[in-house]
C-alpha cells in the first residue's frame, strides 16, 4: 500500500468484517507501510510471532454435553476486583499512529464492552482522559530509569483511580526488529507523550564502557526496585513479561501480586518460549490463587478458552484491538472486543462450562 492510497477510518462497520482476521486484512488498508510494519513486526526472524499464533492449534477442546448452563456467566475476580469477563486490552504505545483519537478511542471501546484497559506508559492520551469512575483500568509502567521518576508515574495513576500497576519487565532493551529498520521506522515528529519522554536519557559512557551493559542496562530495574516499588504504593504490582517459573517464584518473594505470562507479542526476544507453554510451567510452581494472566496470540474466543483451561486468570489482547482502532476508531475496537467476547461465550456454552472457574485442563487435550 503506497501512502497515497491509505483509506480513512470507516464510520460504520461493513458486513465483511466478522473476525479478528478480517480486521487484520482491513487495518492494513488504513495504515502507512511504515506503521503497518511497526504493528505487525516482531524481533529478528519472528519465530516467536508465529509460535504465539501456532501454539493454540496444539490444544484440542474436549467438550462435555447435556449440562445445565442456565446459571452461566463470564464474570471473574482478580485481587478482589470483579470483572464482567476475562478479556483485557493489552498496553500498546503511541496509538495516535493508528487513529487520531488514539487511546481515548480504545478506552471508550473498552469501557463500553466492560474490558479492563491497561494503559501504556507511552500513551499519547493523558491518563486523566480516562473516566475516573470506570473501575476497569490498570496502568502499565515502563521503568523510568530512576525510582523517583517511576514512582511519580505510579502516584499519578493512583490519583486517577487506576486499580493496579502493570510493570513491563521483558524489554530492558528494545528487540532487534528488522522490519522496522528496513522501513526506517520513526515516530511522527512532535508526537505528544504526556507521561514520559519516549527516550529516557542514557548514562554518559566513559571510554572503554560497553554501550549495552553500561548504557541501558545501567538504568534497567532489578528485583530490589520491584520490591521497593511494591512498598511505596497501595496498588497491586503485576509484572508483565514473566516466562520462567523461577522468576514467577521470585515475583512472589518480592511483593508482586500477580504476573502476566508474555513474550511481548514476539517483539523483543525471538525464540522466547511460547507463552502458553510458559503458562503451564509457571502454574506448577505458584499457589493456585496467585493471579497469572496470559498474553500473546489471542485471535479467537476459543484461544481465550484454551488459555484459561491452562490456568490463566484472564487474557490480554494486543494487536487485534489495534486492527479495530485503525479500521474504525472506537467503533472498530468495540467490534473486535465484541467478536472475541461472543466467540468466547459461545465456546463456553458448547464446551459445557457455565462459569470461567469451571474451565480447567479437564476440558482440553494436548496433541
Ligand atoms: C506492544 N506491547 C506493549 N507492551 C507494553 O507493556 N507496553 C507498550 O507500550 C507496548 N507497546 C506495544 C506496541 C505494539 C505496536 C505492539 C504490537 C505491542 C506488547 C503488548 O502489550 C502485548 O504484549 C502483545 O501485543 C500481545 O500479543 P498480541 O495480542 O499482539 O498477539
Amino acid at each position: 500500500m503506497t501512502d497515497q492510497n491509505i483509506l480513512p477510518p470507516l464510520t460504520q462497520i461493513p458486513a465483511y468484517l466478522q473476525t479478528v482476521a478480517d480486521y487484520e486484512v482491513e487495518a492494513q488498508k488504513h495504515l502507512s507501510d511504515m506503521v503497518w510494519q511497526y504493528l505487525q513486526g516482531g524481533s529478528m526472524d519472528e519465530h516467536s510471532v508465529r509460535d504465539n499464533l501456532a501454539q493454540f492449534a496444539q490444544i484440542h477442546l474436549l467438550p462435555r454435553m447435556l449440562k445445565d448452563l442456565t446459571q452461566g456467566h463470564t464474570a471473574i475476580e482478580i485481587l478482589g476486583q470483579t470483572f464482567p469477563h476475562p478479556i483485557f486490552v493489552a498496553p500498546i504505545g503511541h496509538q495516535q499512529q493508528f487513529h487520531p483519537e488514539a487511546e481515548a478511542a480504545t478506552a471508550l471501546a473498552a469501557e463500553v464492552l466492560g474490558s479492563n484497559m491497561i494503559l501504556s506508559t507511552f500513551s499519547n492520551t493523558d491518563m486523566r482522559m480516562l473516566k475516573q469512575e470506570n473501575p476497569y483500568k490498570w496502568f502499565q509502567l515502563y521503568w523510568q530509569g530512576t525510582r523517583e521518576k517511576s514512582l511519580a508515574l505510579v502516584q499519578m495513576a493512583e490519583a486517577q483511580h487506576f486499580k493496579a500497576i502493570v510493570v513491563t519487565i521483558d524489554s530492558p532493551h528494545t528487540g532487534i526488529r528488522d522490519r522496522e529498520r528496513r522501513v526506517f521506522f520513526h515516530l511522527p515528529e512532535g508526537m505528544q507523550h504526556p507521561h514520559t519522554p519516549t527516550h529516557i536519557p542514557l548514562p554518559a559512557l566513559n571510554q572503554g564502557d560497553h554501550p549495552v551493559f553500561h548504557g541501558l542496562m545501567k538504568i534497567a530495574p532489578t528485583w530490589e526496585d520491584i520490591a521497593w516499588l511494591s512498598e511505596q504504593t497501595s496498588l497491586p504490582i503485576i509484572l508483565k513479561g514473566i516466562v520462567n517459573p523461577h522468576d514467577a517464584q521470585l515475583a512472589l518473594q518480592h511483593g508482586v501480586q500477580g504476573i502476566i505470562v508474555s513474550n511481548h507479542g514476539g517483539r523483543v526476544l525471538d525464540g522466547c518460549i511460547p507463552p502458553l507453554t510458559a503458562l503451564q510451567l509457571i502454574k506448577k510452581v505458584v499457589p493456585t490463587d496467585f493471579p497469572v494472566l496470559y498474553d500473546g496470540g489471542i485471535r479467537r474466543g476459543s484461544d481465550i478458552f484454551k488459555a484459561i483451561a491452562l490456568g490463566a486468570s484472564a487474557v490480554l489482547v494486543g494487536r487485534p484491538c489495534i486492527y479495530g482502532l485503525a479500521t474504525a476508531g472506537a467503533l472498530g475496537v468495540a467490534h473486535v472486543l465484541k467478536i472475541l467476547k461472543e466467540e468466547f461465550e459461545i465456546t463456553m456454552a458448547l464446551m459445557g462450562t457455565a462459569t470461567v472457574s469451571e474451565i480447567t485442563t479437564d476440558y482440553i487435550f494436548q496433541k
